[in-house]
């Protein structure tokens, strides 16, 4: 469930810092990207070369240093990550977190995420029961930030109560818990089809198209992030699964169609598959052969639509159905009048001409489409497009309760 997720870890100043470094082996073990963000009282604990070797990155320590920032802003750094975790959290820093403090990295990143935060506690017992603690630890919990521990027993310097920093395995027990029922999709379902379609020939030849399968793959590792439970369909590309994606590998159009309605109900579907429209009405049954009669002549039947074909279910249609148009010219005009043709939703337009290096490119800038017009999205990675598209489905559902 962790694999692929990405974890910024923040270690600040304690004793339990020493328990982190088993943290990030857990969760590396589990296929998690951790980053770590080391305080200047974490430092004192552990070294920034134990924290980089187990966590196979970079480690970031400094707000103003040049380096970190060209390679990567803190601001970057705060969002760039499925989850913030600090362990252990140290008083100091529960203080400047409940004050909106800003002035280190570690409290400067708490500040500028808009990704959720887990904070495993560990102080000395007197610490943690005092009053301004309290207090924090009340204004924390009000904004939402989650917690677990710190547990009762034996603290490192000598006494004994409340404030030792959850064991590792607690730890990744509440982050497991947090990706099972964290989202706002959480109670979603989500049917996406993604990569182009190859239509065969002969058994070693087909009719196929540029598609990368990336901006699918974005969008169905978007919703999963953000709580859906997601069912791929996808053709033959070279992306990786979607971690938390069912994956459902097919070939060609008609397998691609009979897959999405085996996937069926869902409240969601987005399809952006390059089906191919065509296929060959005969394909050979073994390899076709150079007869010396020149070039053999295929004829081509039309492949069913799938998107039409989920957007027209009388029962059974999903409650959003979302597909993509790609377009050379006039993209709003022509994309605009696909929405009506085929009976989606929304439709994300975008232009795909070779100039624009969208095909098996990183980057796409889009137009939304729905029955009140066009809005157009900045230019974005693919990624960014589909965590858009992801927050853009959640806030519809939310404000319309379009889910049964
Ligand atoms: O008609 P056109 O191929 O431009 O439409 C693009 C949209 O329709 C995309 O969302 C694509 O996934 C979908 N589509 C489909 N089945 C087809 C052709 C296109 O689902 N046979």
């Amino acid at each position: 469930m962790l694999d692929g997720k990405r974890i910024l870890l923040i270690i600040s100043g304690g004793i339990a810092a020493y328990k982190s470094l088993v943290l990030i082996r857990r969760l590396r073990d589990r296929g998690v990207q951790v980053r770590c963000v080391l305080t200047k009282g974490g430092a004192q604990f552990v070294t920034p070369l134990s924290v980089s070797a187990l966590s196979e990155n970079k480690v970031y320590s400094e707000l103003f240093s040049l380096t970190d920032e060209s390679e990567m802003g803190h601001i970057r750094l705060s969002r760039e990550a499925d989850l913030v975790v600090v362990a252990p959290a140290s008083a100091d820093l529960m203080a400047k977190m409940a004050a909106g403090r800003a002035d280190d990295l570690a409290s400067t990143v708490l500040l500028a995420t808009d990704k959720p935060v887990l904070l495993a506690p560990a102080m000395n017992v007197m610490m943690w029961q005092n009053p301004a603690t309290r207090r924090n630890v009340d204004q924390l919990v009000a904004d939402g930030i989650q917690m677990i521990g710190p547990d009762a027993g034996d603290l490192a310097c000598g006494e004994l109560g409340t404030g030792r920093m959850s064991e590792p395995e607690a730890i990744l027990a509440a982050i497991e818990a947090h990706f099972a029922t964290a989202g706002p999709l959480k109670d979603v379902r989500a049917l996406v089809t993604s990569g182009p379609t190859h239509e065969p020939i002969d058994p070693v030849r087909y009719i196929a198209n540029r598609s990368s399968g990336k901006q699918g793959h974005a969008i169905a590792r978007a919703l999963g992030d953000a709580g859906a439970a997601v069912t791929l369909v996808t053709g033959p590309t070279r992306e990786v699964d979607p971690p938390s994606a069912k994956v459902i590998r097919v070939e060609t159009a008609e397998e691609m169609l009979a897959a999405c309605q085996a996937s069926l109900p869902v409240d969601v579907a987005v399809c952006a598959a390059a089906v191919a429209d065509w296929r060959v009405a005969r394909p050979g049954n073994s390899k076709i052969k150079r007869n010396g009669n020149g070039a053999p002549t295929f004829e081509l039947v039309e492949n069913p639509d799938i998107l039409a074909t989920l957007s027209g279910l009388k029962r059974g249609r999903p409650t959003l159905v979302v597909g993509f148009a790609a377009e050379t010219d006039a993209v709003i005009d022509h994309a605009t009048a696909k929405r009506r043709t085929k009976g989606c939703d929304w439709i994300l337009a975008n232009d795909v001409s070779a100039e624009t290096g969208v095909f098996g490119g990183d980057h796409n800038t889009v137009h939304l489409i729905d029955a009140h017009g066009a809005e157009t999205w900045p230019k974005a990675t693919k990624a960014d497009v589909a965590s858009r598209l992801a927050d853009k489905i959640a806030e519809t559902i939310a404000q319309k309760g379009l889910l049964a």
